[in-house]
């Protein structure tokens, strides 16, 4: 979330004021914003949620997906990707991305197995999948569609809207977001009789409020309803929208455009699958080795893709050491229905995966920087650069930088643990068969 001020202070009042804080019966934000953002996305329905993770779990559970299913999921994404399919009773089976670092279409075709149900292909960073090719894998294996485009709102590829590609897009409007509310999330689809399950699990009295239909058999779940709150605040972000991508999109094309003449040095843009589309929230370089990267961000405020401490499957806990829920008796990696699954994820078992992740570099734009903060950034690249690739030596660094640092928008703190401190190890028995 970038900008966030006075508008939505105005917007939360008004909604205090009106003492219409839930959403069904008098309030009309959440519906509002819904309306809003499927037109906004050229899609049919979408469905406020309290966040990514629970909207990435509707969207699974609402397609039908459960025990005895694989869900495709990328080595590189937030954990939530993973667990959300856990928390449906599937079972996640762990990809390489490509150089673009998201998920690999020849990768995901040669994963897909008899029990492969769903793919989930990830916009990470704002970078768009490359969906042509994942779209035609899809047909090909009668396979599912989740697009996670909880890092891709405003993006697009080739032309439309990210999420609107596959038969489900996820969202999330956390503070980390394009736009947020803090917290929250949302679901996209265009069939009806879907929307009404994922309506379902995201309020499982749903029908109380909207009304009950005779073509529609309710379930349980867990509540997860947005606040008429959310909704407010959500109204006027998406004001802010179209121009926050655009100042997103005009900084990185600045950027890139400035560091080309870097090229011969082999500072190399990291391969975009729809550069006139996806976000922009980033500016991305793919390195040579592992090294370069790491000198270049000692230098140049950014952040390596592979260490950002949760973005990448060998930092999900969770999935390494098999506990799937919360009580062993629900656990997927232990159920029946799951046995014919492959159920076992090592850390070192996407090589090429941690290779290119620990090779990418991440310079976040923001639509707030000024044509001067740009003009300091591309300064700095250059020096990051040179002193990577070994032109300049680290006395030399200071006088040519210039003064101007922060790469705030990447929440790269860490949490990294180890698998080894829960004293678990790998629970689950049956090894894999990848
Ligand atoms: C790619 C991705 N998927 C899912 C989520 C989960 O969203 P939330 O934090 O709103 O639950 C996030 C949030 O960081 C994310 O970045």
């Amino acid at each position: 979330m970038y900008n966030i001020g006075e508008e939505e202070i105005k917007a939360i009042a008004g909604v205090i004021r009106s003492g219409k804080l839930f959403r069904y019966g008098e309030g009309d934000q959440c519906l509002t914003f819904e309306k809003r953002y499927a037109d906004y996305l050229g899609a049919k329905y979408f469905r406020l949620t309290c966040s990514g993770s629970y909207a990435l779990h509707a969207a699974i559970v609402g397609l039908g997906i459960g025990p005895g299913d694989e869900v495709i999921v990328p080595a590189h994404t937030y954990m939530a990707t993973a667990t959300s399919v856990l928390t449906a009773g599937a079972i996640p089976v762990v990809t390489d991305v490509d150089e673009s670092i998201t998920m690999d279409p020849d990768a995901l075709e040669d994963a897909v197995g008899p029990q492969t149900k769903a793919v989930i292909p990830v916009h990470i960073w704002g970078a768009s999948c490359n969906m042509d090719a994942i779209m035609s894998v899809a047909t090909k294996h009668n396979l599912l569609v989740i697009e996670d485009t909880c890092q891709g709102i405003g993006g697009g590829y080739e032309g439309r809207m990210l999420g609107t590609i596959g038969h489900a897009g996820a969202y999330s409007f956390n503070y980390f977001k394009n736009i947020g509310a803090g917290e929250g999330g949302g679901v996209v689809i265009n069939d009806a009789a879907l929307d009404k399950r994922i309506a379902c699990a995201i309020d499982p009295c749903h029908y109380y409020w909207t009304g009950r239909t005779e073509d529609f058999m309710p379930f349980a779940s867990n509540g997860a309803r947005a606040s008429e709150i959310m909704g407010a605040v959500l109204n006027t972000q998406l004001d802010r929208l179209p121009e926050m991508m655009a100042a997103m999109w005009a900084e990185k094309n600045q950027i890139l455009a400035n560091t080309r003449h870097l090229d011969n040095l082999g500072l190399k843009p990291t391969p975009m699958n729809s550069p006139n589309y996806e976000c922009g929230t980033h500016v991305m370089y793919t390195m040579p080795t592992v090294e370069v990267a790491d000198k270049f961000v000692e230098v140049m405020p950014s952040v390596i893709a592979g260490k950002t401490g949760r973005h990448t499957y060998t930092e999900w806990d969770q999935i390494l050491i098999g506990e799937g829920a919360a009580h062993p008796l629900m656990n997927p990696y232990k159920m029946d229905a799951n046995q014919k699954c492959r159920r076992t994820v090592t850390k070192d078992m996407l090589p090429r995966s941690l290779d290119i992740l620990g090779r990418t570099v991440m310079i976040p734009t923001d639509p707030c920087h000024s044509e001067e903060q740009i003009g300091k950034m591309i300064r700095n690249i250059e020096v990051a650069a040179r002193y990577a690739f070994g032109e300049m030596t680290s006395s030399e660094i200071e006088s040519r930088m210039a003064e101007f640092k922060d790469a705030d928008k990447i929440d790269s703190r860490k949490y990294d643990t180890d698998v080894a401190a829960y004293g678990l190890g790998q629970q689950v028995e049956t090894p894999a068969t990848l």
